[in-house]
C-alpha cells in the first residue's frame, strides 16, 4: 500500500456508518484522502461511526443506496477519484426473514451505484465488495479460486453473486479496455475486529455474552470459515484501487479474493475456545441443538492472485487478531478513548504491515 497515494484523493464510500467502511474511512482519512460518506444511520448501539467520532472525518451523507436519484446527487457533488461499495444488507441469518429487502439492496443497490458512476468522468476506480459466499458452495477443503462458479443457497449469498454478475456486465457495457474508470469487485472472508456489535456474528455475540457473563450459545461449532482482522481486506482493497488506478489498471479489472492463509481457517470451536482463554473470568459457552437455517459448513479462499499480482498478504495471525479484538473491547468496557485506541491500532497495523513486507 502506498499511503501517499490516498494523500487529496477524493473518495465516495458507502457504507461509512458500518463496522468495515467505518475503519476503511477513518483510514483513509488519516492517510489524507476527502472521504465522502453515504449510508444509512449506524443500526447498532454503540456503533463505531459514533464512538470513534467520524463525523469529524468524513462528509457524512445519509441516505438509501435503493434511491437512485438522491445516490447520483451524492455522488456528483463529490465528484470522486475512487469509488468503495460496501453498503449491503450483509448478514446471513437475517436474509432469510428479508429476502427482497436484501436483494434490493445488494443487487439494485449495487447497479444505481455503477449507474452513478457512468456519469461522472472523475472516477478512475471503482471497487465493489462483495463477499467469499458468492461462490458456489461444494463443502469441499480447498480453497475456492476467483474463477469458481458463483451461487448462493441462501439470500444474502445469492445476491452477492448477482452483485457480482451485475458489475460484470457494467464493466463489459460502458467500463471496457480504454475506460478511464477501472472496476473491480472484492471477495473477502468473515471479517472481526473491534467495532462490530452485528446481531448473529459469532464474535460480536461472543464478546456480549462474556461482557455480561452469561454463557454464548454456539450454533454450529464444527464449521470452518476464513477468519481475519477488518484491516487485512480494507489494506487489500486500497491496493487494489491504487492498481486500478495505474497504467496497468486494465489488468486488475476483474475480481480478487482476500482471506486468511490456512492458519486463519479455524472452525468456530477453536475461536470460541480461544477466546475464552483470551477473556478469561466469566468466559463460558455451550452447544445450542436449536434447529438452524441453512449455512454452509467448509468455506476456504485462494488468495494466490492477491499474494503473487497485488503483493498483498496478511499481516497479523488469527491468535494476535483475537488478542488485539479482546484488548479492544476490554478498552470499550473500561470506557476508553476509543478513537485513541483505534488511531494506535491502524499505527500498530500500519507497522507491522512493514515488518512483514507489505509496503
Ligand atoms: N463483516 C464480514 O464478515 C464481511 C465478510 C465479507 C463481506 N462483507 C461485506 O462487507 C461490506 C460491509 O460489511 P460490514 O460488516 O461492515 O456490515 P455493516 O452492517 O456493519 O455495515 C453495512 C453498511 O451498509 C449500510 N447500508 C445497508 N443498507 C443500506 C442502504 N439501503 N442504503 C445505504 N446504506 C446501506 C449500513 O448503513 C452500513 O453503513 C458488506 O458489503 C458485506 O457484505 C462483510
Amino acid at each position: 500500500m502506498n499511503k501517499n497515494f490516498w494523500k487529496g484523493k477524493r473518495v465516495f464510500l458507502t457504507g461509512h456508518t458500518g463496522f468495515k467502511g467505518g475503519w476503511m474511512s477513518l483510514w483513509l482519512a488519516q492517510m489524507g484522502a476527502e472521504v465522502t460518506g453515504f449510508a444509512l444511520e449506524p443500526n447498532t448501539n454503540p456503533n463505531f461511526f459514533e464512538l470513534v467520532d467520524l463525523a469529524q472525518d468524513v462528509d457524512s451523507n445519509i441516505g438509501d443506496i435503493c434511491q437512485l436519484e438522491t445516490l447520483k446527487s451524492a455522488v456528483q457533488a463529490c465528484r470522486p477519484d475512487v469509488v468503495f461499495h460496501l453498503a449491503a444488507q450483509p448478514l446471513v441469518r437475517l436474509s432469510y426473514d428479508e429476502p427482497l429487502n436484501t436483494l434490493n439492496t445488494n443487487v439494485m443497490g449495487t447497479a444505481n451505484l455503477l449507474e452513478a458512476c457512468r456519469d461522472i468522468d472523475t472516477v478512475r476506480a471503482v471497487v465493489v465488495v462483495t463477499t467469499d459466499k458468492c461462490y458456489e458452495n461444494r463443502e469441499w477443503h480447498w480453497g475456492y479460486r476467483e474463477s469458481e462458479p458463483l451461487g448462493g443457497h441462501d439470500p444474502y449469498s445469492a445476491s452477492k453473486a448477482c452483485a457480482e454478475i451485475v458489475t460484470h456486465a457494467y464493466r463489459r457495457s460502458y467500463f471496457e479496455v480504454g475506460s478511464s474508470c477501472k472496476i473491480a469487485t472484492a471477495r473477502a472472508g468473515n471479517v472481526i475486529g473491534g467495532g462490530d456489535w452485528s446481531q448473529d456474528r459469532l464474535l460480536p455475540d461472543i464478546l456480549n455474552d462474556f461482557s455480561n457473563g452469561t454463557p454464548v450459545e454456539i450454533r454450529s461449532p464444527n464449521s470452518i470459515r476464513p477468519w481475519q482482522h477488518v484491516l487485512e481486506p480494507v489494506a487489500g482493497y486500497l491496493t487494489l484501487a491504487e492498481q486500478l488506478c495505474s497504467d496497468d489498471g486494465d489488468s486488475f479489472s476483474n475480481a480478487w479474493n482476500f482471506g486468511p492463509s490456512d492458519e486463519g481457517c479455524q472452525s468456530v470451536s477453536w475461536i470460541v475456545t480461544k477466546m475464552q482463554e483470551l477473556w478469561g473470568d466469566g468466559a463460558h459457552w455451550s452447544i445450542t441443538n436449536t434447529p438452524q437455517p441453512h449455512e454452509a459448513t467448509f468455506l476456504k479462499l485462494d488468495c494466490s492472485r492477491a499474494r503473487d499480482l497485488l503483493h498483498w498478504h496478511p499481516v497479523w495471525t488469527l491468535t494476535e487478531s483475537l488478542e488485539i479484538i479482546v484488548d479492544w473491547y476490554q478498552a470499550f468496557n473500561r470506557n476508553e478513548n476509543m478513537r485513541t485506541h483505534a488511531l494506535n491500532t491502524l499505527l500498530e497495523f500500519e507497522s507491522a504491515g512493514v515488518a512483514t513486507g507489505n509496503e
